[in-house]
């Protein structure tokens, strides 16, 4: 089949390398012009494990393009997908203008039927702003030309992209056209080979399923999070209790971790979009907004923990900083816990010496060149000459770890675990003062 994808981000990119893979010819579009240029050139502009060999081995069969010519993009795709970003409003609900803006633009160069996908996370009703946008543009070049637009909402993790487009659970189309369901049952095809995974529902439906799925999510990180604070007031070890109650299958382990809250480009956005749409409607979405109101608390507990154990007084100190990625396979910052923990830390005057494996550069492009941040080449590098050491990503690299070494490297014997990743007993039993979250016996 013909595809065009607009937007080459984390979605697009993947949507369109993936479905290459299986067979189809794909045209990726982005008015990024400098994006497009660095993509010909083999330059993947995300980390994201396996990502960039797909790439260049689907542009070297010529089964993915890249342009950004918008007209030659309308004219390749039978089905046109949208997967542009959806930054949050000031308001917190999401910006519409990229999605629409891509609307307009198929209006404006379609000259024979196309289906529109929605592949973008957006809110519910936006299937029917893009059918009013493009029906307008239409409409002022004079011209009618038959068109459809369906809700296909994506489910993939970052850092596991590829395998999560692969092999998710389902494929979700909201749509009511058979002609619709028979063009996205073929390009899906490659994808459900082994159970049936597509599942048709209404747009509104399928909307609404994607922004539940990453609430729900989110509820259950920020409803173990509280259980974790509890715990740690209570003398209780939160790593017991989630093993205990992850065991009846009817909870599951998935996404019970404690932790220093969730960050990245989806849930933090999400949940306050969902919290957004249900105020539009006047409904008082208390939960949702305490899924949120708990992940800020959550945030900012890790600096919390570092300035109890420095009494207040962090002027001055190094403070070694494991972990820059808001989670471990991905050079993503967006909403990363360790932003929250190294702006109270400069804002305290402490200066912050720091490792990730992968998001070194995105934190200097955020940044910039400070002296209260020094950015490293390894780990060891960060705890040398520090006060204390902080961990916000549980990178695998990190899991092993020589507690005695530690202890002859920190000035101060303190560590601040956001992931949990070490046995309370053992880091004690070398002296050091261990802060993870909600481990009743670590304090
Ligand atoms: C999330 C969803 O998991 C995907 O299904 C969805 O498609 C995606 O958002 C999206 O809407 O695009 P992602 O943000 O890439 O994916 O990352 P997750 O692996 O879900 O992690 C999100 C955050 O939750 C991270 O900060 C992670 O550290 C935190 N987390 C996760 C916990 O604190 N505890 C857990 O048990 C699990």
């Amino acid at each position: 089949m013909k595809i065009t994808i607009f937007g080459t981000g984390y979605v697009g990119l993947v949507t369109g390398t993936c479905l290459a893979d299986v067979g189809h010819d794909v045209m990726c579009m982005d008015v990024d012009a400098d994006k497009i240029a660095r993509l010909h050139k083999g330059e993947i502009p995300i980390y994201e494990p396996g990502l960039e060999t797909m790439v260049t081995a689907n542009v070297a069969s010529g089964r993915l393009r890249f342009t950004t010519d918008p007209a030659e993009a309308v004219g390749h795709g039978e089905l046109q997908f949208i997967a542009v970003g959806t930054p949050p409003d000031e308001d917190g609900s999401a910006d519409l203008k990229y999605v629409l803006a891509v609307a307009k633009t198929i209006g404006e160069h379609m000259t024979e039927p196309k289906v529109i996908v929605d592949k973008s996370t957006v809110p519910v009703g936006t299937a029917d702003r893009v059918h009013a946008t493009v029906a307008s543009t239409l409409a002022e070049r004079g011209v009618y030309i038959d068109f459809d637009v369906c809700s296909n909402p994506e489910f993939l993790k970052e850092g596991a992209a590829i395998e999560d487009f692969s092999g998710g659970a389902r494929i979700v189309v909201g749509t009511g056209s058979e002609h619709v369901k028979a063009l996205m049952r073929e390009c899906y095809g490659p994808y459900n080979r082994n159970h049936e995974k597509m599942m048709f529902m209404d747009v509104r439906a399928a909307e609404l399923t994607k922004y539940a799925a990453n609430a729900m999510l989110a509820t259950k990180i920020s409803f173990m999070n509280e259980i974790a604070n509890l715990a740690e007031r209570l003398g209780a070890d939160v790593e017991q209790v989630r093993q205990g109650i992850g065991s009846d299958p009817r909870i599951g382990y998935h996404f019970i971790y404690p932790g220093c809250g969730y960050g990245g480009s989806c849930f933090p956005k999400d949940v306050q979009a969902l919290a957004r749409t249900a105020s539009e409607v006047d409904y008082p979405a208390d939960l949702l907004n305490a899924v949120e109101s708990v992940n800020r608390r959550q945030k900012s507990t890790l600096f919390a923990k570092l300035n109890q154990a420095f009494d207040g007084d962090l002027a001055g100190k190094t403070i070694a900083l494991w972990g820059l990625a808001f989670k471990p396979n991905t050079d993503d910052m967006r909403d990363a816990p360790s932003r929250d923990v190294m702006e109270a830390l400069w804002a305290a005057g402490a200066r912050v010496q720091a490792y990730d494996p992968e998001a070194m550069k995105e934190c200097r492009r955020i940044y910039g060149e400070r002296d209260d941040l020094v950015l490293v080449a390894d780990r060891i590098q960060a705890v040398k000459g520090a006060d204390a050491l902080v961990i916000c990503t549980e990178w695998k690299e990190f899991r092993i770890l020589d507690f005695d070494w530690l202890k002859a490297q920190l000035a101060m014997p303190v560590v601040v675990d956001g992931r949990n990743l070490f046995p309370p007993k053992a880091v004690k039993d070398a002296g050091l003062m261990y802060y993870a979250v909600g481990r009743g016996d670590s304090l």
